[in-house]
């Protein structure tokens, strides 16, 4: 693979200044970092970026030199966990060895030192690294096809995405829980997609949609004459279904007899039509959606349990557009771009008061609302892009926060102070080792954020080091009061 041949990096970290020259030209061929192991290498790792160390751990007959390196080790696998060590030692030293490989370094290797050996060795972590990329990076694109047409880079979507693709292969009865427009017939229809049923029918039923006396016909099927203008005998939509995914939405309005029904179904693996005597082999997969909650539906006796149980062997609650960060604008530009094709316009940018409304705005109808929103401004709008007035949404104003990219910094600079200094417990050399900085640079930051080390210290009184707490986030400074934006 050429993209990653070119990056092939190798730390060296050893002491022996012979040994290191001799080292670097086994190495030749790779882009070499060479020095002793010291203060300085966690700094050195950050910069480098290795994908392979190959960490000569000193003499067991040093004690105090190898638990140093053992030290540092943890500390360079806890920096950069994907990196590759490997732990050299002196030919007797195994407890060293098994010691390093305890904390997590990929190999080892007993000095002395044969080139053509450790050459093999330090190429095996590579590929190993390799392999691991490689892997991750195939996960990545498989995830993203597999769930196509379903836009989201939120965390929730992503890991909402990441469940869907373990359930479908599965038979398990999925109950999909959320607001009203959050995509549940969508990801259902997804999971249908992605499961071995694929090739089979997917039959919705919408529960709320058909009056009760014709959902039973609906779902069941019905034999000639088994009431007024049954003049044919018709399958139902379970029936219909067989070999494929039915997908009861909004099972919460189901009536009761028809959930006894259901329920019998679902445990006997048969159906019945109205009028009818002979039972029908049923091989369904069932999904069910609703936005009511069901918990409250069945302690008012509404929702029998029972059944609640059979759907929902697994349940996915899908969340509300407005706790999915980044998703509302990516949606926008998506559905615009997919509206302006449908309705022939030419396809128009969000204009700046759009890109700020959008991000604003609480969608209490979810995607749907946004979609109806686009789908209005695209037919209606005038101008050569989409504004908040097109999307009939409220500019919120100029320089909301989320779009100061300065304060932004600033607040993540200042949450990584903080957490290096706590993890340091107030220990300023520590602190910046981890942040990968000067020790005066971390001053700065300190006095900038109003941080001190004392807080942070093992020894500080109790209301000051307030145990785990860190003490609250200062406002960065010129900001407007943030907005209440819940994303
Ligand atoms: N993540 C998404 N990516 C792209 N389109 C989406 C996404 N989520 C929802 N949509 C679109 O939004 C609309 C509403 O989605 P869907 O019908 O699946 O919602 P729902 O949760 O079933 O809503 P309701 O409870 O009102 O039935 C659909 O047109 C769907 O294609
Ligand atoms: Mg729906």
């Amino acid at each position: 693979m050429a993209a990653t041949a070119q990056r092939r990096k190798l730390l060296i970290l050893e002491n022996d200044r012979a040994l290191r020259r001799q080292l670097e030209a086994v190495f030749s061929d790779l882009e070499v970092t060479a020095c002793e192991a010291s203060a300085e290498t966690l700094g050195i790792v950050r910069r480098t970026e290795p994908d392979v160390v190959l960490f000569d751990l000193g003499t067991a007959r040093k004690p105090s030199l190898a638990s140093e390196s053992l030290e540092l080790l943890r500390r360079i696998l806890t920096l950069a966990p994907d990196i590759k060590v490997i732990a050299m030692t002196e030919h007797n030293a195994r407890e060293l060895a098994v010691a390093a490989i305890g904390l997590g370094a990929a190999d080892f290797y007993h000095k002395p030192l044969d080139a053509g050996v450790l050459s093999i060795v330090v190429r095996r972590a590579f590929r190993m690294r390799e392999l691991e990329e490689e892997n991750w990076r195939l996960r990545e694109e498989t995830g993203a096809m597999a769930l196509e047409g379903i836009i989201g880079v939120s965390d929730s979507m992503r890991s909402l995405g990441r469940a869907i693709e373990k359930v479908a292969p599965t038979n398990a009865t999925v109950l999909l829980l959320g607001d009203s427009g959050t995509g549940k017939e969508l990801l259902a229809r997804a999971l249908h997609r992605l499961s071995e049923r694929s090739r089979g029918p997917f039959v919705a039923i919408n529960c709320a949609a058909i009056p009760d006396t014709l959902l039973e016909s609906e779902l069941f099927g019905y034999e000639k004459g088994a009431f007024t203008g049954a003049s044919r005998s018709t399958p139902g939509k379970l029936e219909s279904a067989n070999g494929g995914t039915v997908f009861l939405d909004e099972i919460g309005e189901m009536p009761a007899p028809l959930q006894a029904k259901l329920l019998r179904v679902l445990q006997e693996r048969t159906v019945e039509h109205i009028g009818g005597r002979t039972p029908i082999a049923l091989d369904v997969r069932i999904l069910s959606a609703t936005n009511r909650n069901l918990d409250a539906l069945i302690g008012d006796g509404t929702f029998r349990p029972d059944l609640f149980y059979r759907i929902s062997e697994v349940t996915i609650r899908v969340p509300p557009l407005r706790a999915r960060q980044g998703d509302s604008l990516l949606l926008a530009q998506f559905l615009l771009t997919e509206m302006s094709q449908r309705f022939g316009k030419p396809t128009r940018g969000l204009a700046p008061d759009a890109i700020r409304a959008i991000q604003m705005h609480r969608w209490p109808g979810n995607v749907r609302e946004l979609e109806n929103r686009i789908k209005g401004a695209v037919i209606m709008a005038e101008g050569a892009v989409v504004t908040a007035g097109d999307l009939g949404l409220q500019d919120p104003g100029e320089d909301p926060e989320f779009l100061n990219l300065r304060a932004a910094r600033q607040r993540a600079e200042a949450q990584a102070a903080r957490q290096a200094l706590a993890v340091a417990k107030g220990n300023l050399s520590r602190a910046a080792e981890l942040l990968g900085v000067s020790r005066p640079t971390l001053y700065d930051l300190m006095e900038k954020h109003g941080l001190e080390a004392a807080h942070y210290s093992r020894h500080a009184p109790p209301e000051a080091a307030g145990e785990a707490e860190p003490p609250p986030e200062p406002e960065p400074p010129a900001q407007p009061p943030p907005k209440s934006i819940e994303r």
